[in-house]
């Protein structure tokens, strides 16, 4: 008898548990975007932030997944056409390494994948 009173009590709470676990997942997770713009976490991703979210987003960055050889590309198309400044060793290589890692073609860090 008791053990069955009780368990309707659990339950009728649980919907309330569940959404301020959300709550409080979403508040953290907000707070992590903030501070890198959603950008993955791992060498390079300072750079990543000073360098490319100078004239866009890094969200346009993020959408992307390539090889390192495309993002090698698009870096040089960011110089020759959008007016990007040349960027220097050793950054070059720590932003190709970071991009390549954890932007790639299969996409393990695409906005809003989970
Ligand atoms: C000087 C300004 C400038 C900087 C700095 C810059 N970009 Fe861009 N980037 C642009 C412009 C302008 C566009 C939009 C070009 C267009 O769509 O015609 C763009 C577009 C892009 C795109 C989208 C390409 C597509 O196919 O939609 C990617 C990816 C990108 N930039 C990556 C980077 C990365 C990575 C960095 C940092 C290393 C960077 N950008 C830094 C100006 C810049």
């Amino acid at each position: 008898m008791k053990i069955t009173t009780r368990l309707v009590k659990m339950t009728s709470l649980l919907p309330l548990t569940a959404s301020f676990i959300l709550l409080l997942a979403t508040s953290s997770n907000a707070q992590e975007e903030d501070e890198f713009e959603g950008l993955a976490p791992g060498i390079g991703q300072e750079e990543v932030l000073i360098y490319c979210s100078a004239c866009h987003s890094t969200r346009i960055v993020q959408q992307q997944g390539m090889k390192r050889s495309g993002w090698e590309e698009t870096l040089e198309w960011m110089v020759e056409d959008q007016g990007m400044s040349e960027i220097d060793e050793p950054d070059l290589a720590l932003i190709l390494d970071y991009l390549s890692k954890h932007y790639n073609v299969d996409r393990p860090n695409f906005p809003g994948k989970k």
